[in-house]
């Protein structure tokens, strides 16, 4: 028998009420205004995002939340006069921040996400969006939810060679492409495994709030490694899925307009970085589309010869893309994006190279912050290129192949 008693819907009408009042509008700023900024984890890529917001003109940073003490008084050097806190709680419930960074470790993504949505923030969240599915499909319903303008740090989004790429293919000029082919390459001096970084001699229980960064992971005693190194280990990471592969894909996808992917295979394994260390370093993904394609990337930590690239294949042309012995994070030379016809379906087209400039993605997500418009690295993007991620993490752990459903399914354990 279905009887609603007066309780029920009470508690419906409650939390009715709730879930509206979560996401309150958002601020609206004045073109003059200036954007009162916050952050949320200012480690390595956090210190540089810092950096990035305070040269934008017409932001300011006003606080920052870290676990850690040492990342506190890097952050005060680099922005003397900030508050610095160590719970990002009690950074949210200040009312006179507009816009929250987060670069926090890849299993704290979804909670600080979540958090600053709901606090009524705009929200700049570094990739991969989340460390799972089910928060990934949480967080692209929470963004939907509300009117908050969200950048994912997925900044080849806003690279001019990415505007080319899709001009090119929104101009017919591929025909049908069926295959694309990515990969990522990286070395180092022999005896150095790849991510892997000193223990600061400060890194103790007093300077660090430990339950704060294990989230809700099971709870153990203080482990300094695990904190500063915590893309080795699934728990905290995703590898260099959720690392690397996350850019490129995220770029195929928007050149392509593509879906998400129907299911992924994922081989490799732990063979040049024999550290103790849980995520693979030697990776072959593949991925297959909707619409008879098949994207590949692979991945390798122990040879650096052909860098970082893309290449679409279409019968009627063929897109290139890369940074030739570079990496996306650190490469800002060498990048280019051609064109070259398949002259065999397309014997009049020219050959081209991209020259549209990139636009600086932290500029793109403060000028959406005042125009309210959806920035170059959308919510969407950020969800679609994370699923892929994850399809192929657990293709790989479960070592066999994953559909999309199958994916979804799964309830993830670390
Ligand atoms: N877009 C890019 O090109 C790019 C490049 C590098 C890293 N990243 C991403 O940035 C994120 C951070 O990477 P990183 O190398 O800076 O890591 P990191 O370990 O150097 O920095 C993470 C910081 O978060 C702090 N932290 C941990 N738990 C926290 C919590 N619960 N609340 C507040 N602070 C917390 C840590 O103390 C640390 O200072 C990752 O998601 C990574 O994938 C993106």
């Amino acid at each position: 028998m279905n009887v609603k008693t007066r309780r029920d819907f009470l508690q419906q009408a409650a939390l009715g009420a709730a879930a509206f009042l979560a996401y309150p509008p958002a601020t609206v700023l004045g073109a003059n205004d200036r954007i009162r900024v916050g952050m949320i984890g200012v480690g390595n890529r956090g210190q540089d995002l810092l950096q990035e917001v305070m040269s934008v003109h017409g932001t300011q940073l006003v606080a920052i939340a870290d676990i850690y003490s040492r990342r506190r008084d890097e952050a005060r050097k680099l922005a003397p006069g900030i508050e610095t806190l160590d719970d990002h709680r009690r950074l949210l419930d200040r009312k006179d921040l507009d816009a929250i960074i987060v670069a926090s470790p890849l299993h704290t993504h979804a909670r600080h996400f979540l958090d600053v949505v709901s606090a009524g923030k705009d929200l700049y969240a570094e990739k991969t969006m989340t460390w799972s599915i089910p928060e990934a499909e949480q967080c692209l319903a929470a963004a939907k939810d509300s009117d908050r303008v969200v950048q994912i740090g997925l900044q080849f989004q806003s690279s001019g060679a990415l505007a080319d790429a899709r001009s090119w293919v929104r101009g017919g000029l591929l025909g049908k492409v069926t295959q694309v082919e990515s990969w990522m390459s990286r070395n180092t001096p022999h005896g150095h495994g790849q991510w892997v970084r000193p223990v600061p001699a400060d890194c103790n229980p007093r300077n660090v709030n430990w339950s704060a960064f294990l989230n809700g992971r099971p709870d153990r005693p203080f482990d300094p490694y695990r904190l500063i190194n915590w893309r080795l280990f699934w728990e905290f990471s995703g590898g260099n899925v959720t690392e690397n592969m996350v850019h490129q894909i995220a770029w195929i996808m928007t050149a392509l307009e593509l879906p998400l992917p129907s299911a992924a295979y994922m081989s490799g394994g732990i063979f040049s970085e024999k550290d103790g260390r849980e995520v693979p370093d030697t990776i072959a993904v593949t991925l297959d589309f909707p619409g008879d394609a098949v994207v590949t990337w692979q991945s390798t930590f122990s040879n650096s010869h052909f860098g970082l690239g893309e290449r679409i294949l279409g019968s009627d042309g063929t897109i290139e893309h890369g940074w030739e012995k570079s990496d996306m994070v650190n490469g800002e030379e060498g990048e280019f994006v051609r064109y070259s016809p398949e002259k065999i379906n397309h014997p009049q087209a020219a050959a081209l190279t991209g020259k549209t400039k990139d636009q600086d993605h932290m500029t793109n997500w403060i000028e959406c912050i005042r125009t309210r418009k959806t920035p170059n690295a959308s919510v969407e993007i950020g969800y679609r290129s994370a699923i892929a991620a994850h399809m192929a993490n657990l293709a790989y752990r479960r070592r066999q192949r994953i559909t999309l459903e199958d994916a979804k399914a799964v309830s993830p354990q670390f």
